[in-house]
C-alpha cells in the first residue's frame, strides 16, 4: 500500500465515522461494544468533520483511492466547545437522547459527555488550546502516516494562533503512547483512565 495524504472534509464523513469506530476501542475494533457503536463518532468523530473541516486530513490508499485514516481536530478546544453546545448538540440529542442522571455504564458516560461538552475541557487547553484525533486503520499504520497526519494537524493549528495541542490516549493503549512520546509530544499526566499528551512549537 503506497497510501497519501489529502484535506478531507464533508464529503469523508460516513468513512470517517467508520473508521473511528473500528479503532475506537483503545486502538482497537470497537464494533458491537456498546449498545450503539454510532456513540463513538458523534463523540469523537463527526463534530470536527461538522464544526472544523479545514482541519480533517484524511490518508487515501494510492490503489482505489480508499480513506484509511484521519486527523481531525480543532485549534481553539473552548470554542471548538461552545459550538458544539450550540449547533452539534441538538444534531447529536436526537440519536442520544438525555443522559441518566447517574450514568454507570460506559454508552451512559459516553451519552452524558456528548450532553455536558464542557466536561471534556480539561486544564490542558489553556497551555495547549488544540487538541487532535489521529487514526488509522490496521493495514494503514506503521508507515509513518501518523506522524505525517500530526505533522500537517499542528501546522494548521498554529496558523490559526495555537501555540500547542493536546490530548488523552486511553491507559491500555500503549502503541499510541510510544507513537505520541515518538513525534514531539510529552506527557503532561495520567488521570482518568488516560494518559495525557501536549505538544508546544
Ligand atoms: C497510533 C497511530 C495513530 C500511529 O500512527 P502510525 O502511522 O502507525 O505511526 P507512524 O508510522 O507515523 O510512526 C511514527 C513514529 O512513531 C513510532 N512508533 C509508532 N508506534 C510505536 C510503538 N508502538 N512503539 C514505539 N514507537 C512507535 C514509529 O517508530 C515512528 O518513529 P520514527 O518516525 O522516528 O521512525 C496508529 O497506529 C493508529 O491509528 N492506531 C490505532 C488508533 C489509535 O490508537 N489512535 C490513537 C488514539 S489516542
Amino acid at each position: 500500500m503506497k497510501p497519501s495524504v489529502r484535506a478531507g472534509g464533508p464529503g469523508d464523513l460516513a468513512v470517517i465515522r467508520e473508521i473511528c469506530i473500528r479503532t475506537g476501542d483503545a486502538g482497537r475494533d470497537a464494533t458491537g461494544t456498546l449498545p450503539d457503536d454510532g456513540i463513538l463518532p458523534d463523540l469523537y468523530a463527526e463534530p470536527y468533520v461538522r464544526l472544523e473541516p479545514d482541519l480533517v486530513s484524511v490518508v487515501v490508499g494510492a490503489d482505489d483511492g480508499e480513506v484509511v485514516g484521519y486527523a481531525l481536530g480543532t485549534a481553539d478546544t473552548d470554542a471548538f466547545l461552545a459550538a458544539w453546545r450550540e449547533t452539534w448538540l441538538p444534531v447529536a440529542a436526537a440519536r442520544h437522547p438525555a443522559p441518566s442522571p447517574s450514568p454507570s455504564t460506559a454508552y451512559e458516560r459516553l451519552v452524558a459527555l456528548l450532553h455536558r461538552p464542557e466536561d471534556m475541557r480539561t486544564r490542558w487547553v489553556d497551555d495547549f488550546p488544540a487538541h487532535v484525533h489521529v487514526d488509522l486503520l490496521p493495514a494503514a499504520q506503521g508507515h509513518g502516516f501518523g506522524r505525517a497526519l500530526v505533522e500537517r494537524f499542528c501546522e494548521a493549528a498554529a496558523s490559526r494562533g495555537a501555540v500547542g495541542v493536546h490530548l488523552g490516549v486511553a491507559l491500555e493503549n500503549t502503541r499510541a503512547q510510544a507513537f505520541y512520546a515518538r513525534v514531539g509530544f510529552e506527557v503532561l499526566a495520567t488521570t482518568g483512565g488516560a494518559v495525557w499528551f501536549g505538544r508546544r512549537w
